[in-house]
């Protein structure tokens, strides 16, 4: 790839799944804010990967704010959605958010990485499970992968972060 080639990541999935807390890992230790809070509207953050720079946008998943999700679809490289594995009851509004975007037309055929986060909780449903709810084996058109992650810790971020870059070099 390209030496500082940046690359524009989507990152979505409803809220509390942990998007923001999974972007802290991704930071530099020092940069690293203990704490988060629900994401208003979306913030943005200028990550380097390897080679690669990443502009996250990072999407607050609340209902009143999902409508916000679409104003950035033509502009993303590649797309992370957060799956909270123990939020059983609202896997199938998780189901509808991601056929929504995939259907969207603005949408391009960029990578998707789910996480199949909060991995460390005892009812965490595992990831072949959360990919059969979600349905993704019907995803035919892009290259897609789901990842068990723990965003409290950051077992998982860097190996889904890993397969998603060697799919943006
Ligand atoms: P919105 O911004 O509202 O869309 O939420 P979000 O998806 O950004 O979730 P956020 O990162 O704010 O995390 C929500 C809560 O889940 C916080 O209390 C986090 O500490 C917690 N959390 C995040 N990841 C994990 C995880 O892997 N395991 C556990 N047990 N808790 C987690
Ligand atoms: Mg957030």
């Amino acid at each position: 790839g390209l030496a500082g080639r940046k690359v524009n990541i989507l990152v979505v999935g409803l809220d509390n799944s942990g998007k923001t807390t999974i972007i802290e890992r991704l930071k530099p230790r020092p940069k690293q804010n203990a704490e988060v809070a629900p994401t208003v509207g979306f913030s943005v953050d200028e990550l380097q990967k390897g080679a690669l720079t990443f502009t996250v946008f990072d999407m607050s998943g609340a209902g009143r704010y999902r409508t916000l999700w679409e104003q950035y679809y033509r502009e993303a490289d590649a797309v992370i959605f957060v799956v909270d594995s123990a939020d059983k009851l609202r896997m199938v509004v998780s189901r509808d958010e991601m056929e929504l975007l995939l259907k969207h037309p603005n949408m391009r055929a960029v990578p998707v990485l789910f996480f199949a986060n909060k991995h460390d909780l005892p009812v965490a449903m595992p990831p072949v499970e959360i990919a059969q709810a979600l349905g993704l084996n019907d995803i035919k058109d892009r290259p897609w992968q789901i990842m068990p992650s723990n965003g409290l810790t950051g077992e998982g971020v860097d190996k889904g972060m890993d397969w998603l870059a060697e799919r943006l070099e």
